[in-house]
């Protein structure tokens, strides 16, 4: 180890952490030397310099400034469900909306305020409980509305931004605004808003309906997509679909299913989902990305696009 490290965690690292902790709540969590494999769902990633989970919009404002002052890049993190980082890790902050502060989700007749950080599938269940239908989609995405709403995502035919209402943002200087659903152009998987704002929390809509059907719905989408995709750790699906075949269908006609780089395997299930059956590496998943792409390239002239974010250094 070299002179200016400390349990793998350099000095200045671990003064800036410090710094940027006096900056916000007691509440706030701020931690250095974050494995960042324990906040994505494919279970793989190096370490972040820090980890900050802000407990109010202040805080989130507080860290921005102090990151923009220092020039320390960050990285929003929710749930971690489309995301592949690197087994270097983050140089830089983490900041992660999943925690109790962000996660909230309150129903007003048929509107529900949910939080960044709260999970999609927990408002479906809110939207259920309240005898709201419209929202059963919503089960079957994994991860947090400020990711979903970030990459516009989407599942059953259904795409989030159809029930969204209006969003609250905040920008990289930590300037709050609300934006009606009009005023926010949405592309296939992605939200260009999000490139220079945070989204911090949104309204949806949804509509009365009974509660033994919006059960049912929900259990038939379940139903659908157990049979169809699998259980392992993975990042959902990881390329987008071109305009010309499914990703999925195409990645199975190239006979790839099974194949696999270290413990990194295109799933048996679902051509379009790489899973990490335990040990699996960025590098490997990285790797097995490469060889799907090489071969749809070379055998179809398609180029496939991954729609999992890929962060972080080798
Ligand atoms: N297919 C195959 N072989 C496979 C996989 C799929 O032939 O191995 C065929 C299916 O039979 C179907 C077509 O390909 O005819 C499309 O497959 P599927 O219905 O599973 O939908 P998808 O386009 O692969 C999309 C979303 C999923 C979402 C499902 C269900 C994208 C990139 N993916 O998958 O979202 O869960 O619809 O609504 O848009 C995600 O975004 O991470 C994700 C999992």
């Amino acid at each position: 180890m070299s002179a200016n490290l400390l349990s793998g965690v350099s000095r200045g690292t671990a003064s800036l952490t410090a710094e940027l902790s006096a900056r916000l709540s007691r509440t706030a969590v701020v931690r250095t030397n974050e494995p960042l494999a324990r906040h994505t769902t494919l279970r793989v990633g190096g370490p972040a310099d820090a980890y900050v989970g802000p407990a109010s919009e202040a805080d989130l404002a507080a860290a921005l400034g102090f990151c923009r002052e220092r020039e320390w890049p960050f990285l929003l993190l929710g749930r971690g469900s489309n995301l592949l980082v690197r087994d270097g890790g983050f140089r830089g902050v983490v900041i992660c909306l999943a925690d109790a502060g962000f996660a909230g989700i309150e129903v007003t007749g048929q509107r529900l305020t949910c939080g960044a950080g709260a999970r999609l599938k927990a408002v479906a269940h809110a939207a259920r409980r309240h005898a709201l239908t419209g929202l059963e989609f919503l089960e079957g995405i994994p991860g947090s509305l400020g990711g979903g709403l970030r990459m516009n995502a989407g599942a059953m035919g259904a795409g989030l931004f159809d029930v969204v209402d209006a969003v609250r943002i905040m920008d990289f200087h930590g300037q709050v605004e609300e934006r009606a659903r009009r005023d926010i152009p949405v592309a296939y998987r992605s939200c260009p808003l999000f490139r220079d704002h945070i989204a911090l929390s949104a309204v949806l809509k949804a509509q009365p309906g009974s509660h033994e059907a919006i059960a049912e719905r929900m259990s038939q989408f379940s139903q659908r997509r157990w049979s169809s995709q699998p259980a392992a750790p993975s990042a959902g699906c990881i390329f987008k679909n071109p305009s010309a075949i499914p990703a999925g269908r195409l990645i199975d006609e190239l006979g790839l299913k099974g194949t696999r780089v270290g413990d990194a395997v295109v799933s048996p299930a679902h051509g379009n989902f790489i899973v990490n059956e335990g040990e699996a590496t960025a590098a490997d998943i990285l790797a097995l990305i490469d060889l799907v792409q090489q071969r749809a390239q070379a055998e179809r002239g398609i180029a496939l696009e991954t729609e999992v974010e890929i962060v972080g250094q080798d």
